[in-house]
């Protein structure tokens, strides 16, 4: 397994590129498998969740074709699709894979899925998918391991979620695409990677209206076509390396993202003390040398500051000026890299789904990483201890960060990815142990 060493310490400063979101490719990836004729995706992150959707698809008897040209693109042609059973080993390492029963279902009437994995941060349950595709005419069984659902067309229907739910919205709003009548959604969710998927829907054919409104209005299709389509920058990833600027002192550039889609988080950032900057299609954080000021934050739905990023702002309180506290309301259980940043020396104290904080001076450490976003905290913890770290698991990272350590590089940070036998080597002549 994979381990990333970094020696902490270096004011990050430069430009770094975003790349494409996660959290939209994963759903337009599985929803290009309602389409009658192939399709041509750009700005694909090249991300561990990505290699695995395009496998989850192979399996099930979808081409997939690469392409360098200008950005990494991916054709995808589901015309010889062959089965409608996910893989399970695949379903179990990737929750995003539950964004395969809707588009599966509408286009060929029945899935077999195994329940979805992914990253441990709470119960996570699908209930709201469920009960959404059964409002819509779906037959639905579930045993132990698997949910089996039928469909000869689903049936448009309005359909209220009680709470906001992302992939629960792509979910039903890609279902819905296909089915007959008009479906609506109350209580949508707002992100712009919803808002990403409903429109490359449309650009296949769909019908969507409401696009990033609350109230999502779905007039059925009887079948889509090909498309080519761009997937919207990271807001997650800029808002990582912007934190990581901060956090060391320096100045970053997230280059190729758009900062009306993490406004809330700006906003945050903004009260560091950090002097931000935007251009067209650019976000700068300049720290100016100082330490950055704790700041509170509260997690909500998209507009408001994303769980996410909730992990990194942990990390900056730690090592910022004066006390704060982070509020997670979205996970009941996503404060796993509390306990690692205490073994850097973080003055953190957890009261239910609240972190307290006392900025402190961080020392490197082992920790290891447990999930994608705290995996990142550890790495931003990392660049700004005293001496070395070492984060261990970071296949976490990988589903999330593309070239985590070439970016973090070119930024001048000190950091490097070491597999187990070269790692002890390394490590022996490094940290001494
Ligand atoms: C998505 C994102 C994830 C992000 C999260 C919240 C993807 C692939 N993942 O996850 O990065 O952290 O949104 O912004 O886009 N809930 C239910 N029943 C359901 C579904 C959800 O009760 O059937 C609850 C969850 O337990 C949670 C809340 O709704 O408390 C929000 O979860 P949801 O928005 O569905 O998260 P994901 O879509 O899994």
């Amino acid at each position: 397994m994979d381990k990333l060493f970094v020696n902490g310490g270096v004011a990050l400063k430069g430009d770094v590129e975003i790349a494409g979101a996660k959290n939209a490719i994963l759903p337009i990836m599985m929803a290009s498998v309602m389409s009658k004729s192939s399709i041509l995706i750009h700005n694909i992150p090249h991300l561990r969740d990505v290699t695995m959707t395009l496998q989850l698809l192979s399996k099930l008897g979808v081409k997939c074709k690469l392409n360098y040209l200008k950005s990494l693109s991916v054709e995808i042609d589901s015309t010889s699709l062959q089965s409608t059973s996910p893989d399970v080993e695949l379903v179990q390492s990737m929750r995003a894979s539950i964004m395969l029963m809707g588009p599966l279902l509408a286009r060929y009437g029945e899935v077999k899925l195994y329940y979805p994995g992914g990253c441990v941060i709470g119960s996570r349950p699908i209930d709201l998918h469920i009960q959404g595709l059964q409002k819509m005419g779906a037959e639905i069984t579930q045993d132990d391991e698997y949910i089996f659902a039928r469909a000869t067309r689903l049936k448009g229907a309005e359909i209220t979620f009680p709470v906001v739910s992302v992939t629960g919205t792509e979910n039903i709003m890609s279902a819905a695409v296909l089915a007959e009548g008009e479906t609506i959604i109350n209580n949508a969710a707002l992100e712009p990677e919803v808002s990403n998927l409903a429109n490359y829907l449309n650009q296949m054919g769909g019908k969507i209206s409401g696009i990033g409104s609350n109230r999502l209005i779905i007039k059925g299709v009887k079948e889509l076509h090909g498309a080519e389509y761009p997937i919207v920058s990271d807001r997650v990833e800029a808002s990582t390396y912007l934190v990581a600027g901060i956090m060391t002192q320096g100045k970053v550039r997230a280059k190729h993202t758009n900062m009306n889609n993490f406004q809330a988080v700006i906003d945050v950032l903004k009260k560091t003390g950090a002097k931000i900057s935007s251009g067209n299609d650019w976000v700068e954080a300049d720290m100016l040398g100082k330490k950055p000021k704790a700041v509170d934050v509260v997690t909500q739905p998209f507009p408001g500051f994303p769980t996410d990023v909730q992990a990194q702002i942990v990390a900056l309180n730690s090592v910022a000026e004066g006390s704060a506290y982070v509020e997670e309301t979205i996970f009941e259980s996503r404060f796993h890299h509390v306990s690692e940043l205490q073994k850097m020396g973080a003055d953190l104290k957890q009261v239910k789904n609240k972190v307290y904080s006392n900025g402190v001076k961080l020392h490197g450490a082992e920790t290891i990483a447990s999930d994608l976003r705290a995996s990142a905290s550890l790495v931003l913890a990392s660049l700004v201890a005293e001496g070395s770290s070492v984060i261990d698991k970071v296949q976490h990272i990988d589903r999330g960060y593309e070239l985590i350590e070439e970016k973090f590089s070119c930024l001048g940070a000190d950091i490097h990815r070491l597999h187990d036998n070269h790692f002890i080597a390394k490590q022996k002549s490094v940290v001494g142990v």
